[in-house]
């Protein structure tokens, strides 16, 4: 491909930017951002971020079993996006102007969104025309390096995605609210596990007709309404998830009595305070439970067995959200809990049901 010498320009200083490293973000990063001026923030996420997108550009290449596929149809468009999002941030412009960066930064933190979305959903529907191909390969050896790469991919897409959705917001919390710690919530645990609730319970009102009941207990209750510093998006995602996953479970596995009711056991979230001093959520269900077999795969990316309607877009399942069948929830929330120096882990009885605890450490922040 002919570039002209602008062109030429972008992709000598992608070259460089891609050849940096990224600065790990870890939660104490916070804290430091928030002890220093919001210049040295918006300096920090303008060099991180190119890096960033010019890493993401790089990345792409590390799929050759799809790279055949990838100028078509959603990756195609988000691999535009992050060149587009690249120029933008190193737009000298952009990086020195606040009012102009944060207007950017803005921008990009919607689209960031929607392009990892759109990435999974792209990569989905490439496995998905020819996943056969791509999956089996020519041997067993090809089919696993296919499977790991992807799984590589998706992993390090989401990690770091969930690192920078929070550093954007940081920054814009910061400069709008003039508290350089905005981005820790200091409400109760409670407002964010009921945001959590109220989000689960109504989507499976909107999917299946009705919702079980979810029973919220504790046995430490100071954990759930004394104003406590937690980073809010992580612990109500992962909340979220597992309600969705115990909801469905629970609608799928009605029991019927003789008349044609059906009954269904409530689902219950516990919130507690740990020895250590950090807490626990855990989310039990009576549903059918996930077999052994199943049980090794729930953590990979775009596994599911919920039904996907073949001919569902992207538009329109962003539109009208489903409970399940993107085959996320699990692995992505797992990254957030280990994000924070926790865990989330799984316990399963086929036919009697599943158990999934997120236990976080306390709050280190030095
Ligand atoms: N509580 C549960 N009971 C039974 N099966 C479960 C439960 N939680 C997870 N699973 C199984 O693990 C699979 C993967 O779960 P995950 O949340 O990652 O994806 P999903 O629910 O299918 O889609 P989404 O990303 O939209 O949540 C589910 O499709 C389901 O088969
Ligand atoms: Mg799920």
């Amino acid at each position: 491909m002919q570039r002209n010498p602008s062109q030429n320009m972008v992709y000598h200083d992608l070259g460089i930017k891609a050849a940096q490293s990224l600065v790990t973000i870890k939660p104490r990063t916070f804290i430091e951002l928030g002890e220093q001026s919001l210049k040295a923030t918006r300096e920090f996420l303008s060099d991180q971020l190119a890096v960033k997108f010019a890493r993401r550009l790089d990345l792409f290449e590390t799929l050759p079993a799809l790279m055949p596929y990838i100028d078509r149809g959603l990756l195609g468009s988000v691999r535009q996006d992050y060149l587009d999002w690249f120029q933008r941030i190193r737009d000298p412009a952009v990086a020195k102007e606040p009012d102009n960066f944060a207007a950017t930064l803005d921008f990009l933190r919607h689209r960031h969104h929607d392009a990892v979305s759109r990435t999974v959903w792209g990569v989905r529907e490439i496995l998905r025309k020819n996943g056969e191909r791509l999956r089996s390969g020519d041997s067993d050896v090809e089919a696993y390096a296919a499977e790991e790469q992807l799984q590589h991919f998706l992993t390090d897409l989401f990690k770091k995605y969930i690192r920078f959705e929070l550093v954007m917001n940081h920054y814009l919390l910061a400069r709008q609210s003039g508290d350089s710690t905005a981005i820790l919530n200091k409400g109760s645990l409670r407002d964010t596990i009921g945001i959590a609730l109220d989000n689960s319970t109504g989507l499976c009102r909107t999917r299946r007709g009705f919702s079980p009941n979810v029973d919220v207990q504790t046995s430490t209750p100071a954990v759930l309404t004394t104003p406590t510093p937690h980073f809010r998006r992580p612990i109500h995602y992962v909340t979220q998830e597992l309600l969705k996953n115990a909801l469905r479970a629970t609608v799928e596995s009605a029991k019927y009595s003789g008349n044609g009711q059906a009954s269904y056991p409530s689902v219950r979230l516990e919130c507690d305070a740990t020895a250590e001093g950090g807490y626990m959520v855990r989310v039990t269900d009576r549903g059918d439970g996930i077999n052994k077999e199943a049980m090794d795969k729930v953590w990979s990316f775009l596994y599911t067995t919920a039904e996907f309607p073949p001919d569902l877009t992207y538009e329109t399942w962003k539109r009208e959200p489903k409970l399940a069948g993107f085959g996320c929830g699990l692995p992505i929330s797992r990254l957030y809990a280990n994000f924070l120096g926790g865990d989330l882990t799984l316990e399963s009885t086929e036919g009697k049901g599943t158990q999934a605890t997120l236990t976080l450490p306390p709050l280190v922040i030095r």
